[in-house]
């Protein structure tokens, strides 16, 4: 499979295997983070019409696919920083990255603590907060591959 990645990426002057292997596992694990947030929250009301305990379940259900989506942002963040060699790029560029990391962490924490509020207020703020803050990191995130 690699190898035909690199064979094809040659041929055609595409971006190099391992750019193509790091920003796909990047994009796929911001899908599944930020799209599953926002899918399961626009499911909310069907959700609800099932059952009293659905709303639980499926957040439990959808925090087993979501957070090893994080932890693989993270991993391909870090990968991507290093490949990219952001510590020679422009001031500018690590201005926007510095915020970025400060929207991730307030991604993950807000995330975090959507999953223990116990008041629905509480709850809806964190998710909110969570969401948000993932929106600016994505975009950020566009903006830094230029
Ligand atoms: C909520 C978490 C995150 C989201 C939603 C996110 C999203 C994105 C997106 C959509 C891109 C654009 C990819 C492209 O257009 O090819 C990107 C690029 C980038 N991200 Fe993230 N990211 C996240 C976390 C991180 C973390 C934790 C780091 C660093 C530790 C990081 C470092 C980077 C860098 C350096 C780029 C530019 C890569 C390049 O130019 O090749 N990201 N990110």
């Amino acid at each position: 499979m690699a190898r035909y990645l690199v064979v094809i990426a040659t041929t055609l002057h595409l971006a190099s295997a391992s750019t193509i292997t790091r920003l796909s596992l990047h994009i796929l694990a911001a899908c599944v983070w930020l799209g599953g947030q926002i899918v399961v929250a626009g499911l909310l009301p069907t959700i609800r019409s099932l059952g009293e305990d659905a709303p639980r379940k499926v957040a439990q259900a959808f925090g087993r696919l979501s957070w090893p989506a994080f932890w693989l942002l993270i991993l391909t963040g870090v990968w991507n920083y290093a490949a990219v060699h952001g510590n020679t790029m422009s001031s500018g560029w690590n201005t926007a990255f510095g915020i970025k990391m400060l929207a991730v962490v307030l991604a993950g924490v807000g995330t975090f603590l959507h999953t223990r509020a116990t008041t629905a207020r509480a709850k809806g703020i964190f998710a909110g907060i969570g969401t948000l803050a993932t929106l600016a990191a994505m975009v950020l995130g566009v903006a830094l591959a230029g």
